[in-house]
């Protein structure tokens, strides 16, 4: 049923697998080369190839001429059973996980498994992404081990101009999910940003397929910074980046933030379905980063300074340009700076 088995099973199983497995074995204690190397078969040497090999995988493993190697730390490892157990019983992504090890973006998969018939509630899940998509057609940087690249298929029987209040569904449940695992206060920039602070944690990248009067699928991506480092981030986005293990002080388990957040995202969904917006525009309202503030919105090829005045009944951001005398109701766009 599910056709790509837990990593690491695939691929990258042959580098350092039994080194890995003796080094967990005795995890924290002192194991010398010289038994390492008689239990592989192989000599002092190569065992220290191996070691460098999965310290380049993550691996914490300290070495001591005399006392040989350690295993302080083991890389954060994604498996869809662990996943599974954490989720509570009745979750409707809990049959549906398809998780990758490698993959050019978790969207694209769930788009391709869409059109061919893939039914509502699967999700995607990767440890890296070659090619991870961001909005207004960026790149989503997505290091291997660290974070989590996640995207919901769902058919949801509303009309096309609705589906951005999927975004806000979205961003409400991965707030709720992250103030619950790790304990810090999310805010929502509209439209699709969570910040801890004043950073970025994680983005939203909705993408939907409609005729005019129906929506097909719409693919809800997922990119959340869990335990990076900021020298994981790109020179770029270092001043503007964070991640739950920086604003929280230690790291945290990617399965179980992603199991939180499949259960709150199932309970808004199936809340915005049953009662409509209100309550996730309640979440929202309550975390919102921008109300009252300048802002500068890019939007229809523009850019204009104005004030936040936040977010309306359906979903768009109030904005008032400078100067002007009655504010606008903006569905698309990009809040590119903000002031305090
Ligand atoms: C943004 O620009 O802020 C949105 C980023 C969305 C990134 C996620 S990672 C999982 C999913 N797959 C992708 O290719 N993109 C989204």
């Amino acid at each position: 049923m599910f056709p790509h088995p837990d990593f690491p099973s695939g691929g990258r199983r042959g580098t350092g697998h039994r080194l890995r497995r003796i080094l967990e074995e005795r995890a924290g204690t002192w194991i010398s080369g010289r038994e390492i190397g008689e239990r592989l078969g192989t000599s002092r040497a190569a065992v220290w190839k191996q070691v460098r090999a999965l310290r380049r995988e993550g691996f914490l493993i300290e070495g001591v001429r005399g006392a040989g190697y350690r295993l302080v730390e083991s890389p954060d490892r994604l498996r869809e059973e662990e996943i599974r157990s954490l989720l509570p019983r009745g979750n409707p992504f809990a049959g549906r996980i398809e998780l990758h090890e490698a993959i050019d973006s978790t969207n694209a998969r769930a788009a391709a498994m869409a059109e061919s018939g893939a039914p509502e509630g699967t999700a995607v899940v990767a440890d890296t992404q070659t090619a991870g998509r961001g909005r207004m057609g960026r790149r989503w940087e997505s290091p291997a081990g660290i974070n989590l690249y996640v995207s919901l298929l769902l058919r949801p029987p509303i009309p096309p101009q609705e589906a951005p209040k999927l975004t806000v569904v979205t961003g409400v449940a991965l707030a709720e999910a992250v103030e619950e695992v790790a304990g810090v206060a999310a805010r929502l920039k509209w439209p699709n940003d969570l910040y801890l602070g004043e950073r970025k944690a994680a983005g939203i990248l909705a993408e939907m397929s409609a005729d005019p009067d129906r929506l097909r699928h719409v693919v809800i991506g997922v990119g959340l910074n869990v335990n990076s480092l900021p020298a994981h981030f790109p020179e770029p986005i270092r001043e503007k980046a964070t991640s739950l293990r920086i604003a929280g002080g230690r790291t945290f388990r990617r399965a179980e933030v992603l199991a939180r957040f499949l259960d709150r995202f199932a309970r808004g969904y199936s809340a915005f379905l049953a009662e409509g917006f209100p309550e996730a525009l309640a979440g929202w309202r309550r975390r919102s980063l921008l109300d009252g503030r300048r802002v500068l919105l890019r939007h229809r090829e523009t850019e204009l300074w104005g004030t936040a005045r936040g977010v309306d009944g359906e979903g768009r951001l109030v904005f008032l340009p400078d100067g002007a005398a009655r504010p606008e109701r903006i569905v698309s766009g990009e809040v590119v700076a903000f002031g305090g």
